[in-house]
């Protein structure tokens, strides 16, 4: 999508948009749009759209009106978003490729502009690479939008958000793409495609120097895959050298069939996304990078597939992860945890990091517990939670914290080494959590988000369609901007 301000409309442009406020019509409209939108009880409420057709200097006009809900609204930037994801919605097969969008309506300012374009924006992504066969009428048309009457200062407001919007549609890509299109090596490819001349820093890591560092936990998941493993870190030095970094952690199985511990076959197709907050890290990071963020950032994923084979490790095996400790490894499914405690362990002693937030499509249990609203949200530290949980209403990618404590903790322990990866049959997610804590050094400030429910939806939000959300992206980056001014 192609978003320019301009003084003046376009003559040739059919489709004319604006946003309106509740209960709020301005001025001046053409009574088939005024009339029109009464008629069909248009009431400007967030996300409403009605049009119009008028005539227009002999031509004829699609007149558009998107809703943004009550002026002091509190969740009003989110409220924008929908007005501008819902022209999205409704024109983006609609045969017309370009629009006008007059935002000098509804009393905006340059931040409030951007929200809009950054909702419309978000909404227009498609994944389309593999359908060959795709009718005239369901084929993206709206290529361009015509900004008319921005406030000022609305074009640099959106520069900066458009760098959020790239961060969220590379993320999306790599969640949306099939696990025979990326795996660990892809992965770390189109990272570094992606990142190429950004000023951002890739290290990888491969299975050697992984084998070299003692990582037997992350190592331990890989062995039944012919897709060799890695770790890629992206740093980001933008703020004041000599500040810890800020670390970012996702969890990358880019295909879970749960190993050995076999998962059923109905819905397992759904385990490609299992890479999903790694990628909402390297999204992030991007993110980050485009808008050249104030702030020391380092983004760590580790990428392996879980698979079983004839080496793949079995139910019962120990492994001896980088921290030292030992791993009864009774379940293969509950592989998140095994490679996020390896990754952990080298970015602390890697990066020394002020402050760590890992994200995972760690457990199943999280989406019975919170369903596709809210990620789920462990955290040692009040501040680092209070944050992040303020950073999730901001920018609707939602938080709710669940609690850790050594009754928990004690669940994970084994008869025969330090630990195990599984707990009993209740609170799987809390006991994963406390897993991933024993990994993380006293005092370090630690948040782990449990984002099963959020990588991918089967219906559209306000600001995707069905597929993947892109969830965390704008959680983060916003966390960056609030907690370290980046
Ligand atoms: N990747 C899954 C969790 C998951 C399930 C994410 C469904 C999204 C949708 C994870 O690796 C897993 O398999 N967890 C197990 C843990 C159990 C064996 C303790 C689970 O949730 O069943
Ligand atoms: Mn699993
Ligand atoms: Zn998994």
């Amino acid at each position: 999508m192609q978003i320019e301000f301009s003084d003046t409309a376009p003559g040739d442009i059919r489709l004319h948009a604006i946003v309106t406020n509740r209960d709020c019509l301005p001025e001046g409209l053409d009574a088939a749009v005024s009339d029109g939108a009464d008629a069909a009880r248009y009431s400007g409420r967030a996300g409403q759209t009605f049009e119009g057709f008028v005539k227009h200097h002999g031509k004829l006009v699609r007149y558009a009106l998107a809703g943004a809900g009550e002026t002091e609204a509190k969740g009003r930037s989110i409220n924008l978003e929908k007005a501008g994801a819902a022209l999205a919605a409704k024109y983006l097969t609609s045969g017309e490729e370009a629009m006008v969008l007059d935002l000098g309506q509804a009393g905006l300012n340059a931040a409030q502009a951007a929200s809009v374009l950054l909702g419309l924006r978000l909404r227009s992504w498609r994944h389309d690479a593999y359908r060959t066969k795709l009718k005239e009428e369901q084929k993206k048309t709206l290529a361009s939008v015509t900004v008319i009457n921005a406030p000022n200062g609305a074009d640099a407001a959106w520069a900066d958000a458009d760098a959020v919007a790239q961060g969220v549609d590379f993320t999306r890509e790599l969640v949306a793409e099939p696990a025979n299109k990326v795996f660990p090596v892809s992965f770390v490819h189109r990272c570094e495609q992606a990142f190429a001349g950004t000023g951002a820093e890739l290290v990888v890591l491969d299975d050697d120097q992984m084998e070299e560092l003692g990582m037997g936990a992350l190592l331990g998941v890989g062995l039944g895959s012919e897709q060799p493993s890695r770790i890629l870190a992206i740093k980001w030095m933008g703020g004041n050298p000599g500040d810890a970094p800020t670390a970012f952690v996702g969890k990358g199985v880019t295909f879970d069939t749960g190993g050995i511990s076999l998962k059923p076959g109905p819905g397992m197709g759904d385990m490609k996304w299992d890479m999903g907050g790694a990628g909402a890290v390297v999204g992030t990071m991007l993110a980050l990078v485009k808008r050249k963020a104030k702030a020391n950032v380092v983004g760590v994923v580790g990428l392996v597939e879980n698979m079983p084979d004839g080496k793949a490790q079995r139910p019962g095996d120990i492994v001896t992860s980088m921290s030292g400790q030992t791993i009864e490894v009774l379940n293969t499914d509950a592989e998140g945890r095994l490679v996020l405690c390896d990754v952990l362990t080298w970015v602390q002693r890697e990066f020394k990091p002020a402050r760590i937030v890992d994200l995972a499509t760690l457990t199943g249990a999280m989406i019975i517990t919170l369903g596709n609203e809210h990620g789920g949200m462990f955290a040692n530290d009040d501040d680092l939670a209070d944050e992040l949980l303020a950073s999730g209403k901001r920018t609707g990618d939602k938080l709710w914290r669940l609690p850790l404590s050594p009754a928990y903790d004690k669940l994970i322990n084994s008869p025969i080494a330090d630990m195990q990866n599984i707990g009993p049959k209740f609170a799987g997610s809390i006991t994963a959590a406390q897993f991933l804590k024993r990994f993380v050094d006293d005092g370090t400030p630690w948040a782990h988000l449990d984002i099963a429910g959020m990588v991918w939806a089967d219906k559209p939000g306000h600001s995707w369609d069905k597929g993947a959300t892109g969830y965390g992206v704008r959680l983060l980056d916003d966390f960056i901007r609030t907690s370290v001014q980046g």
